[in-house]
């Protein structure tokens, strides 16, 4: 996936009175994932979708789906997400102590591994599996709610993964997730990340949803 700007709207800011015809219409506007947020109450205090709800999007679009795992002990549900339709699983570097255990169980239940870190959580927490997962996301809030600043203290994270991603010389995803609109695309896109999770910006657009996802991709630039 490097070299092509991916964005992934996050159903978190969704209207879920009408979830299927939200995720079309984000298929049909450009969309290039679907982005699921899987909180449990307890590694953030929010508590949102399960399985089901990625079965039920996988029946409305052929777009990969990627699930972002909030949860403690995510790897007792990896089987019940990649089962229901998972493209991608992201699970967080601070809920998994045996971490290449984990990532690779993903790759071998048929999904992509994908390892999210908090604001924070050092870059040095995730080094060491750099080599084994398809995409590190970055995330640029505290996770648990859309609607969040992103916080600028993140970026040098991504400045570290494109260094790495050019030694490993691997296609490595660099996603960032939290607080991405038309106002901070350029900044995360100049520090280097290919991958652009985006809820509030695009679900909750004044000009609607494919307005959402132009103006987000306007400002990329394929190189
Ligand atoms: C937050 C989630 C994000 C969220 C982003 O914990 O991981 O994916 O949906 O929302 P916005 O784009 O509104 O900041
Ligand atoms: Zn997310």
């Amino acid at each position: 996936m490097a070299g092509k700007i991916q964005i992934a709207p996050s159903i978190l800011a969704a209207d879920f009175t009408c979830l299927g015809d939200q995720v079309r219409a984000a298929e049909a506007g450009g969309a290039d994932q679907i982005h699921i947020d899987v909180m449990d109450g307890h590694f953030v205090p929010n508590i949102t979708m399960g399985p089901f709800i990625v079965e039920a999007v996988r029946r409305v679009t052929q777009l990969p789906l990627d699930v972002h795992l909030m949860i403690e002990q995510p790897e007792r549900y990896l089987k019940a997400f990649i089962d229901a339709g998972a493209t991608s699983i992201n699970v967080h570097v601070e809920t998994c102590p045996h971490l290449h255990r984990t990532l690779q169980q993903i790759r071998e239940l048929g999904a992509k591994p994908c390892v999210a870190f908090n604001p924070h959580t050092p870059f040095e927490m995730i080094r060491e599996v750099l080599p084994d997962v398809e995409r590190v996301l970055v995330m640029t809030i505290d996770p648990g709610f859309g609607g969040q600043k992103l916080l600028q203290n993140t970026l040098h994270k991504l400045t570290e993964l494109r260094q790495v991603s050019r030694i490993l010389q691997n296609e490595l995803g660099i996603g960032v997730d939290g607080g991405i609109d038309v106002s901070t695309m350029p900044i995360v896109l100049s520090h280097g990340a290919n991958f652009f999770v985006a809820g509030t910006s695009i679900f909750k657009a004044p000009g609607g949803i494919t307005a959402g996802i132009a103006a987000l991709r306007a400002l990329t630039v394929e190189v």
